[in-house]
């Protein structure tokens, strides 16, 4: 709203009080309801300008918003977009904190990992943090990389940091992760990536020109590093999800474990909120 634009539209009577000034009874009256509407604007311009910024988002993660949150996390997250008009509060000199799943393509844990925990947090918090997908495996002597599911498992996490290196955007390569981890037996079938890619936005031809780029030697690097990153940080059990930079929760043989905060959404989303908030 443009408060000037408000305040010139209400103040210009200005004019009309001149004509009308041959009357001075009339114009006092006018003059002290001038008075008046100048301090009731006061007022208000005060009040828009020192409106706390974070009561909309205390109420973002309120019990009253539960079901609606509750709504949100059942949204596919490419179906996902700030509503028209609706502005998002600004932060400045934020940092963004550190989220990461530590998986493997062909793992059930890492599928209730991402569909119950990170994809229904990254919702809500994916502008506040700096989110990495990271893959479990074995470097091998020979420059590659030694899968638990095998080489086809290999493929898999070639083909979504892939998507990744296509599409920055976590919303686009963590909503094709998802869909081929619906289906991820069938990793790295052809039609499986291809109607996930399509349904997502990726290019499928860029996608398969990634993973067999230099007779798949770039690929490769991508995986070799980041199943090294997994291993500087210490991470073995597909899924591990970390904040910043430590361990928040485990899903390990269908079971949550090591979950000091608990599994809950509504949990981790507090805690990326709380330190997105230090600086
Ligand atoms: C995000 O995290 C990755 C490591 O996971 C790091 O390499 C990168 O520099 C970080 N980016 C920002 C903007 O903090």
């Amino acid at each position: 709203m443009d408060e000037k634009r408000l305040l010139a539209g209400l103040v210009d009577p200005v004019g009309e009080r001149r004509a009308l000034s041959s009357n001075t009874f009339r114009r006092r009256l006018r003059l002290r309801f001038g008075y008046v509407a100048a301090l009731v604007l006061i007022g208000l311009t005060v009040c828009v300008f020192l409106q706390p910024e974070p009561l909309l988002e205390v109420s973002n993660w309120s019990p009253m918003a539960s079901k609606e949150e509750l709504m949100l996390s059942k949204t596919p997250i490419y179906q996902l977009e700030s509503k028209k008009g609706e502005k998002r509060p600004v932060h400045t000199s934020r940092r963004l904190v550190p989220f990461e799943a530590h998986i493997m393509s062909k793992c059930p844990d890492a599928v209730d990992c991402l569909r119950e925990l990170v994809l229904p947090t990254m919702q809500q918090v994916y502008d506040k943090v700096n989110f990495t997908l990271s893959f479990i495996g074995r470097p091998t002597s020979d420059g590659g990389v030694e899968c638990m599911h095998g080489p086809a498992e290999c493929m898999g996490n070639i083909l979504e940091l892939c998507a990744h290196k296509l599409n920055p955007d976590p919303k686009i390569y963590l909503g094709f992760t998802m869909c081929i981890s619906n289906d991820y037996e069938r990793i790295p079938d052809r039609e499986l990536i291809e109607g996930c890619a399509l349904e997502h936005a990726v290019d499928f031809e860029a996608l398969n020109e990634c993973a067999t780029r230099d007779d798949g030697q770039y690929a490769m690097n991508l995986l070799r590093d980041s199943v090294q990153r997994t291993k500087e940080v210490g991470v073995t059990k597909s899924c591990t999800v970390r904040v910043d930079n430590k361990i928040y929760c485990i899903r390990d043989n269908g079971e949550w474990t090591d979950c000091p905060s608990g599994p809950g959404v509504h949990d981790l989303i507090i805690t990326v909120e709380k330190l997105a908030r230090q600086n």
